[in-house]
């Protein structure tokens, strides 16, 4: 008899893992005029991993599908005279209102705006907790007012400048938020001393060789001393943030006296 067969081998830890997971499972829906812009980004590294091991689930929902126009017509030109076309209301209402019955859960709606709160790791953290969230990517080019006032949306914005559309900024967000979540990052660990993750940039990093054209690796980390080894990473950090990112600094120093 096979014994292997009889007793399959059981990772407790994975098996945990997974059990974890299925409680778990964040659910990304993506409103876009441009679900194709997502094929790649959202099929490779850990975003893929993330969808197969059962972690997150996203879907995507084409906007135009939702218009009531023969020519599949989405966008106008503006009242009030002016360059560009605006993105009408109801093909965005109709298409959020669709979506978001696909679950139970209601889900944080996110409108993805230059105009928007800026996206940090702090707001990666807080969306991590999410059970849902859906994406409203837009032209930037605008959206009909109402589209803004009228969904229960937090408009957020990757940075100060203009993308055509927010599909670019919601694939950066997805992938901030999902390498947060528990058993998405192979070391469990690894997210930990990330950049931002405490305010400060990352200590730097070395792999083999020990001398890589006349570089060395610092004599500290071949010490075994771990106690030292954190101690100089800590400064690494604090240095280097000091002179790359000093606002980081001041940033920090703003929160701790709140
Ligand atoms: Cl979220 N959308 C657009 N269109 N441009 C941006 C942005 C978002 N964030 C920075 N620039």
């Amino acid at each position: 008899m096979n014994l292997r067969l009889m007793f399959p081998k059981i990772n407790p830890r994975r098996s945990q893992l997974k059990a974890d997971k299925q409680t778990r499972a964040m659910r990304i829906d993506i409103l876009t005029l441009f679900p194709d812009m997502f094929e790649s980004p959202l099929s490779c590294s850990i975003i893929k991993r993330a969808q197969d091991s059962g972690l997150i689930e996203i879907a995507l929902t084409d906007i135009r599908d939702f218009s009531t126009d023969s020519y599949r017509k989405v966008d106008d030109k503006p009242y009030g005279g002016g360059p560009g076309m605006v993105m009408m209301p109801g093909p965005v209402f109709d298409c959020f209102e669709h979506v978001q019955k696909l679950s139970d859960e209601k889900g944080r709606v996110l409108l993805l705006t230059p105009q928007g709160q800026k996206f940090d790791q702090a707001i990666a953290r807080r969306l991590s907790a999410e059970k849902r969230i859906i994406f409203i990517a837009g032209k930037y080019e605008g959206f009909d007012e109402r589209i803004r006032t009228g969904l229960d949306a937090e408009q957020i914005s990757i940075g100060d400048y203009v993308l055509s559309g927010g599909e670019l900024a919601a694939m950066v967000i997805i992938d901030a938020v999902v390498r947060l979540l528990d058993g998405a990052l192979g070391d469990e660990d690894s997210a930990k001393d990330d950049s931002f993750s405490e305010g400060l940039l990352e200590y730097p990093h070395y792999t083999r060789p020990e001398v890589f054209r006349g570089m060395k690796v610092p004599e500290i980390l071949l010490s075994g001393d771990h106690a030292k080894i954190a101690e100089w990473r800590r400064r690494q950090a604090l240095e280097r943030t000091k002179k790359w990112r000093p606002d980081l600094l001041k940033e920090t120093e703003k929160k701790k006296e709140n």
